[in-house]
Parts: structure tokens; sequence; C-alpha cells
């Protein structure tokens, strides 16, 4: 049985794909869910489903990338459940095009989401964790993070999103290094997806005001495109990803992949700067699309 069984835990991005599968599983187990989210009608409607499940559901609205909305989050769950044996920071956005076109408020925007999101939940949820191990022996927990496999490659035209995720993989390998130096009752975790059928191509919708979209450059349409396409023809499901998550936690792995096979670019890119040689094409293995890429990009 996993040590998460009728625990509580803390999910963000709890309204739609990994979040959300996150906790039907976590409402079978039989634990209190604090789902928080940006988007407050797929949060209610995620609640009242998760609720339906028979779980005791505390919903939360924030935005991941403001410190204080994250804090508030902590003194909430404490209040409300108790201290968090899972969190699971897993809010994220995307957004494509090449490096040089980004704006500063799309920086803004995945930095602030993607990476700083996840440092907030860290710094916040971590110390709250310790002290609760400190307090009770039996007690163990679980930090998940989600990066992606932009995390671990820089496949072209994905700019400021690949910035982020390396961010997250750093935090995640540091506080798994950083929390064995001090327990051995709190552990991390990193998940690195591959594409998969998700929101996750929509993120738009959850753009702040005060971060406005510039009108979208040739780039960005073609991101756009490719990731609409890429994530929607995903073959494994975000429920599965969501019990690997869990059967990691029960087992205490860090690595979490939804698709092992794509780890064969990680190696190259390994090999790349080993050896060391210039970065090798990303599309080796599929020459056509590399191809029409530079063929669209150049306006052909
Ligand atoms: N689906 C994929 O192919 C894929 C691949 C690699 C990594 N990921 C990562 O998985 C994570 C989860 O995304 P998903 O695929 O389930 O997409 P999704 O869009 O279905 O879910 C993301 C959730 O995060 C919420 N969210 C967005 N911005 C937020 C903010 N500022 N504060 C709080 N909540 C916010 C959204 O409202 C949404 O409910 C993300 O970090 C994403 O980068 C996804």
């Amino acid at each position: 049985m996993s040590h998460l069984q009728g625990g509580i835990a803390v999910v963000t991005g709890a309204a739609s794909g990994f979040g959300l599968e996150s906790c039907r599983i976590a409402a079978r187990m039989g634990m209190r869910i604090v789902m928080a989210d940006v988007q407050a009608d797929a949060l209610a409607s995620a609640q009242r489903e998760i609720e339906a499940l028979g779980a005791p559901v505390m919903p939360f609205r924030l935005e991941v990338s403001r410190a204080a909305e994250v804090e508030a989050l902590a003194a909430a769950t404490l209040r409300h459940f108790g201290t968090p044996n899972l969190v699971f920071n897993n809010a994220g956005v995307g957004a494509g095009g090449l490096i040089w076109e980004h704006t500063l408020k799309d920086w803004e925007w995945v930095i602030g989401v993607n990476l700083m999101g996840v440092a907030h939940g860290v710094r916040v949820f971590t110390p709250l964790m310790l002290a609760a191990a400190q307090a009770d022996p039996e007690w163990r927990g679980d930090i998940v993070n989600t990066a992606s496999m932009a995390g671990l490659v820089n496949t072209p035209n994905m700019g400021a999103y690949n910035v982020s995720k390396h961010g997250v993989v750093s935090i995640s390998e540091t506080l798994y290094q950083d929390l064995a130096l001090v327990t051995e009752q709190v552990h991390a975790h990193l998940l690195c997806p591959f594409f998969v059928p998700t929101g996750i191509h929509q993120s738009a919708r959850n753009r702040p005001p005060e971060m406005p979209a510039a009108p979208p450059t040739r780039s960005q349409l073609i991101a756009q495109a490719m990731s609409d396409k890429a994530v929607s023809s995903g073959k494994v499901s975000a429920a599965q990803v969501a019990q690997w998550v869990f059967d990691a936690c029960a087992d205490n792995r860090f690595y979490i992949y939804s698709h092992p096979k794509s780890l064969a670019s990680v190696q190259t890119r390994l090999e790349d700067l080993l050896t060391p040689r210039n970065p090798s094409d990303p599309f080796a293995a599929r020459p056509e699309l590399g191809v029409q890429l530079r063929q669209q990009l150049r306006g052909f």
C-alpha cells in the first residue's frame, strides 16, 4: 500500500490534464485534496467531479507565478487539512517560436508560471513537510515537479518553454540532493512528459490580461500548429502519466518519463556536450520535419 493512501495532496494545475487525472487517482486513494488552478470555471467543474468521487476537496484559485498566492495556498492547506504528504507542482503553460521573437511579456509569463511557480511551491511547502517529518518518524512526503522532455533537450522553435523546463529539472535535481542531506522521509520526483493529449497547446486561454500577447509572428504560428498536432495525436494518456506519478512516489523513483524511447535524444545531447561537438540535428531521425520547418520559417 502506498504511503500516500489516506493522506493530503496539493495539486497545482488541478483543473485539467495531468493535474486533474492526479486528483482522480488521489480521490480513489482516499486522500484529502487541495485543487489549485488559475482557471475558475474549469476548477469549479473539476472540484464537483472529484467531490462526487467521495474525496474532501478544497478548491483554491491562484496564479502560481505570484509568491504571495502560493504562500496563501500553503496557509489555507494547513488550516483546512494539515501538512500535505504530496505536493504536485504541476501547473504550466506552453509557448513557442524563435527564441529572439518572444516579447518581454512572453518571457515573464512562461518563466513566471513554469519556473517561478515551481520555485514558490518548493520554497513554501518543503519546510512544512520537513517539520512534519521531524515531529513524526512515520510521516512521509513527496514533492513532484512537472518539467518536460523540453527540460532535457533543446528542441528548436520552443524558446522560453525550453528555458523554463530546464530550470525545473535543475530545481528538482537540486531538491533531491538537498533533501537527502537532511531527511529520509521527504522525497523529490521529476515528471518529464513528452507529447500527451491535454489542454497544454491551448495555454493562451489562461494568459493574464496584464501580460497580453503580441500579434503572433510566423515562427509562433508554426510552433502553435506543430504543438496542436503533436499534443492532440499523442498516444499515451494523461491518466497513464498520472498513475506513473503515484507509482514513482510509492517506489521512491525520481525520474518519471511518459515516453522512455524519446530519451535517445537526451543521450545524443549528452554525447554532443561530452565529445564535445556542435549540437546535433534534432531532426536526424525524421529529416522531412526539419526540411518542412526550415521551408516554413524562410517563407518558401
Ligand atoms: N501535455 C503535454 O504534452 C506536456 C508535455 C510536457 C510537459 N507538460 C507539462 O505538464 C504540466 C501540466 O500541463 P497539462 O499538459 O496537464 O496541460 P493542461 O493545460 O491540460 O493543464 C494545465 C493546468 O494548469 C493551469 N494553469 C495554467 N497557468 C496557471 C497559473 N499561472 N497558475 C495556476 N494554474 C495554472 C491551467 O488552468 C490548467 O488547468 C505543465 O507544466 C506542462 O508544461 C505537458
